[in-house]
């Protein structure tokens, strides 16, 4: 069992930061010691990194991918192996993929077909969460049977997306219920998706056909109207437990902060994409260039009569906002973005962030936006907390996994496809952003994977990950 001690950083949780030294033992933290014991009592290691001025910080967690996912006539462009490896050289150590169930189909085969995607391929380590694409009495007892003997605690619904993982009022009611009955929780992708699906057949009709009119056919009042819905299923369902996924919008956030103010157990999460990108740098470039954007719900325009951007930090601060996912869907722009060529609504949506996420973020704490401490809890404790992992993952502490990051803030990281570019796609959403603080090392379960500006892990190192419930319920 090799022993690892990472020597003279500063140890950052959501409670603070401090100067330690970490042993890791084998595949599991062992020691946190204060500067000179481990001189003192004579430790010894196999091998030593030294993190003198870099922090270090627990493997990210990335609780929102979608790894080869059939999506829009095509499928999400990373693999478990590539996407898990652009994952390690973004300082994250576990991701949460979304199994699927497909309208018609069957949820423990949708499971075990992510099984067998994700087994012997992964570079971290993995768990699932579960897409429920048709709400009937076979996938609630599914629902039922996963929480209780799968790891499988939470289950995604959809209120957008008619005719392909839509769930109508009902059927998100009685999949509510069943989650309450065995402490499961509900993912809500929550945009009111027949009223969009109007205006999109309205704009077609108009010949509005470029990539920018996926945004203005989506509304943000479309997602807080369906967020507040959502909240109020939960709430008539029992106050069982919310997660809003990918929220986008000053409305939908006003939903949660209010329900969250009544003390209910709602939730939720943003991507990087919605805190830093307008319509007008992105969908809205000349030509089909916007494309590349296309992700639901859509990026939101600087003028807007809501100030998104600033809203979402504000509420990240709050907590009314507990993670940041990335919602890692890639597409490449070749042949599969451009399946929207002259009609947006035919472009699969999604983008890739997985690799960038701990970078974007730390911008956050460069800008003043969030604490040091914030961006660890966002990004590597909460989603521990939140679904079901912790103490095993998000903290530095003896027990834990050996999942460690030792971040460089005095480094800059050059993002862009001949930059810094492991994701499979043929473009990068972030092209040319330059970003303070570098991923110097990571390692995952005690093995180093990324060093020295080089990938040394392995596809197969990665471990399904068994989940408990979330900790954060009321
Ligand atoms: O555009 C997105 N978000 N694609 C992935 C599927 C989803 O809704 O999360
Ligand atoms: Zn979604
Ligand atoms: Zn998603």
């Amino acid at each position: 069992m090799t022993r690892t001690l990472i020597s003279g950083g500063t140890v950052v949780s959501p409670s603070g930061r401090s100067p330690f030294d970490v042993l890791i033992d084998g595949e599991t933290i062992a020691t946190l010691y204060a500067p000179g014991q481990v001189e003192a009592q004579g430790v010894t290691a196999d091998r030593t990194i030294d993190a003198t001025d870099k922090l270090v910080i627990p493997g990210g967690i990335d609780v929102h991918t979608h790894m080869e996912l059939p999506f829009g006539g095509t499928n999400a462009s990373d693999t478990f192996e590539t996407g898990t490896t652009a994952a390690a050289w973004g300082g994250v150590t576990t991701i949460v993929d979304f199994a699927v169930q497909n309208t018609g189909g069957n949820v423990i085969d949708g499971l075990g077909a992510w099984h067998e995607k994700a087994a012997g391929n992964c570079a971290v380590d993995y768990a699932f969460h579960q897409i429920v694409g048709g709400v009937d009495e076979e996938s609630l007892k599914a629902m039922r049977y996963l929480t209780e003997h799968e790891g499988v605690t939470s289950f995604k619904l959809f209120m957008a997306y008619p005719g392909v993982f839509y769930s109508d009022d009902g059927q998100i009611l009685r999949a509510m219920q069943t989650a309450g009955e065995v402490g499961a929780t509900i993912m809500m992708h929550a945009e009111n998706g027949i009223a969009i699906d109007v205006l999109v057949q309205q704009a077609l009709g108009r010949g509005e056909t470029d990539p920018k009119y996926h945004s203005s056919t989506r509304p943000s009042a479309l997602e807080g109207e369906a967020t507040h819905r959502a909240i109020v299923l939960a709430a008539v369902a029992g106050n069982v437990p919310l997660y809003i996924v990918h929220l986008s919008a000053s409305e939908a956030l006003a939903a949660v902060a209010e329900a969250r103010d009544e003390g209910r157990n709602v939730f939720a999460e943003t991507c990087p994409q919605y805190l830093y990108l307008t319509v007008e740098e992105t969908l809205a470039k000349p030509g089909f260039e916007g494309a590349k954007w296309v992700c639901s719900p859509p990026i939101r325009s600087a003028h807007d009569t809501h100030p998104h951007h600033a809203d979402l930090w504000k509420g990240l601060r709050t907590n009314d906002l507990a993670i940041v996912s990335t919602d890692h869907c890639p597409f490449c722009f070749k042949d599969q973005k451009e399946l929207g060529r002259g009609n947006f609504s035919k472009i699969p949506n999604g983008m890739g962030t997985v690799e960038h996420r701990m970078e974007l973020l730390y911008q956050g704490v460069v800008s003043g936006e969030i604490t040091l401490e914030r961006w660890v809890e966002t990004c590597c404790t909460t989603p521990a907390r939140m679904f079901g992992m912790y103490p095993q993952k998000g903290i530095i502490a003896p027990g834990a996994d050996g999942d460690v990051v030792v971040w460089d803030p005095g480094e800059q990281t050059h993002i862009g496809i001949d930059a810094k570019h492991h994701m499979n796609i043929d473009h990068s959403s972030w092209e040319g952003y330059v970003v303070d603080g570098k991923v110097d090392t990571v390692i995952s379960r005690g093995a180093v994977v990324v060093e020295d500006d080089t990938f040394t892990g392995r596809k197969g190192h990665g471990r399904f990950v068994k989940r408990g419930l979330s900790s954060y319920l009321v």
